[in-house]
């Protein structure tokens, strides 16, 4: 048997931190009205220079760091994001620039919030068929470049950020590693969550749109539903999970699935508070601060979850 396993996680934020007292100045708005609708407390918003290519490096240094690996043996780089540095080429192809390793894959997996779950999941197939050996899964993202600053009800509640994973092929691993993945798309509710702007379309980049009501809804249903299919692959039930990672989105979709789930509170890790959603960031930035606090530790079973627009959403369940 093949396996994916994880040798180690980074994360790297912006150096600017704004409050939400912050953002009360600037736009009508208050601290109460954020923390109570989504629980968020402040965000990392990318001064100039600062962008998703620099984020991820930096992310992708300390996870390689991490799992005591050199930069140069990594010979896939699979980056989530849905705010490149350019258009083209990948930004991935500029992590790997920037990390000093060549000749490698390198390429960007676009899935917004999802990202880093539906990287994850290309990695774990292209190790498993051999394309590689190790690997580096980034999600990474500057939405602060995509938001309307005029429209309360979407920019308060994102961030910028990064966060990375080795992935590393092992013949014979029978318990570490990735164990059961589950992806999906449905590009029937577009307008719910969507940028109004693409080079195909406007020629612009244009701004994110959401109807938050509605897509808070369908996350709900969708998380609860890929979440039970993927205990169902991996015949395991939800009492032998030690940690669920998920997408950082809002407190309130986060305590609604862990209560549809019959998940106690104290297994679900939140980091919204700190760093709003990252989109594609936020799973592997979560997941690094919990094994740096000491919470995730070697041996743990942990579920790793996140919706997104299109909408996408997806689960992958892992050993560490
Ligand atoms: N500050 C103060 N008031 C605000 C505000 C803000 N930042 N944003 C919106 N409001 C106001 C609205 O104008 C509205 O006022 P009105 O009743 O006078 O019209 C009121 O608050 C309620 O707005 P509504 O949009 O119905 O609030 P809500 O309870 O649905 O909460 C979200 C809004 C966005 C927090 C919530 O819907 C949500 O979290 N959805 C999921 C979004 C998400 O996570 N998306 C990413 C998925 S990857």
């Amino acid at each position: 048997m093949r396996r994916s396993v994880l040798l180690g996680t980074g994360s790297a934020l912006p150096e600017n931190c704004v409050t939400n007292a912050d953002l009360a100045t600037r736009i009508d708005t208050t601290d109460e009205w954020i923390v109570e609708r989504t629980g968020i407390r402040q965000r990392y918003i990318a001064a100039e220079g600062e962008t998703t290519s620099t984020l991820a490096t930096a992310a992708a240094r300390k996870a390689c760091e991490a799992a005591n690996v050199d930069p140069e043996s990594i010979d896939l780089i699979v980056l989530a994001t849905a705010t490149p540095d350019n258009t083209f080429p990948a930004t991935a192809t500029q992590v790997q620039k920037q990390l000093g390793c060549r000749g490698g894959i390198a390429f960007d997996v676009q899935a917004v919030c999802t990202g880093f779950l539906y990287a994850m999941g290309v990695a774990d197939s292209m190790l498993k068929n051999g394309m590689g050996s190790r690997a580096l899964v980034i999600g990474a993202e500057t939405f602060s470049r995509i938001l309307d600053w005029e429209d309360r009800t979407t920019c308060v509640l994102f961030g910028d950020g990064a966060g990375a994973v080795v992935l590393e092929s092992r013949d014979g691993e029978t318990e570490r590693g990735v164990i059961a993945s589950k992806l999906h798309a449905d590009g029937e509710h577009k307008e719910l969550l969507y940028v109004d702007g693409g080079p195909s379309t406007t020629g612009t980049v244009g701004k994110l749109r959401m109807k938050g009501r509605e897509v808070f809804r369908h996350a709900v249903v969708n998380l609860a539903e890929v979440l039970g299919e993927v205990l169902e692959q991996a015949d395991i039930s939800v009492t032998d999970i030690d940690w669920v990672v998920p997408h950082q989105a809002n407190a309130r979709i986060l305590d609604a699935t862990a209560r549809k789930l019959g998940l106690p509170a104290e297994k679900v890790v939140v980091t919204v508070d700190r760093h709003a959603n990252t989109s594609a960031a936020s799973v592997p930035l979560a997941l690094d601060t919990a094994i740096r606090d000491g919470r995730i530790k070697q041996g743990d079973l942990v579920m790793l979850e996140a919706m997104g627009g299109g909408f996408t959403w997806g689960a992958s369940l892992l050993r560490m």
